[in-house]
């Protein structure tokens, strides 16, 4: 048998062989290493430097923008490290940018504040969409969301607001602590 890496311990080479044994061991495992999970993130954050796109500002840029709103506005631990989050799908594709980083918050934060991510280009559509063919009143599908007020000032008062060069932009070093905070701890373990 293959040696389980880390450990030296044997497992196994095909899932219908495996144990319960091995299935604790790989679950303590995974537990021990959730720190990698944010490290992750923050790496994928600090990618988005490199993506400007025609904006005014790259996108590591904006989402601390957005951040640095949501924290001035008195928004809790979630719902600014879910801002700061919110476009690091743009990391690996921007047309499904949204759902991308739902996903990656999704185990770490309450229902609304997934929502609020995977549906603020429809919110935030009211401000552009009708440049592109698309429309702008696309938000209007979620009324009676217990969310949309929130959904709504995210879009309006963060998001579509910061793309601007000289406006406050807090460090991601700011923001670290809280997002490591934040994936420490999925909610399937
Ligand atoms: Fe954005």
């Amino acid at each position: 048998m293959a040696p389980t890496p880390g450990t030296g311990a044997p497992t196994f080479t095909r899932m219908d062989a495996s144990t319960a044994e091995h299935w604790s061991r790989i679950v303590d495992e995974i537990v021990e290493h959730q720190p990698r999970v944010a490290e992750t993130v923050l790496a994928m954050l600090a990618r988005l430097a490199d993506i400007t796109d025609g904006f005014a500002v790259d996108q590591l840029t904006h989402c601390l923008q957005t951040a640095t709103l949501a924290e001035r506005a008195g928004a809790d631990d979630e719902v600014v490290v879910a801002s700061l989050c919110h476009d690091v799908g743009k990391a690996v594709s921007v047309p499904n940018h949204p759902r991308i980083a739902a996903e990656i918050l999704r185990p770490y934060v309450r229902d609304e504040v997934a929502w609020l991510i995977e549906v603020h280009q429809d919110f935030q559509g009211a401000h552009y969409f009708h440049h592109l063919g698309g429309d702008p009143h696309a938000r209007d599908a979620h009324r009676g969301h217990p969310s949309y007020a929130l959904a709504e000032q995210f879009a309006d008062e963060w998001d579509q607001v910061a793309f601007d060069p000289d406006a406050e932009t807090l460090p991601l070093d700011h923001f670290a602590p809280r997002l490591r905070t934040v994936f420490a701890h999925p909610r399937f373990f």
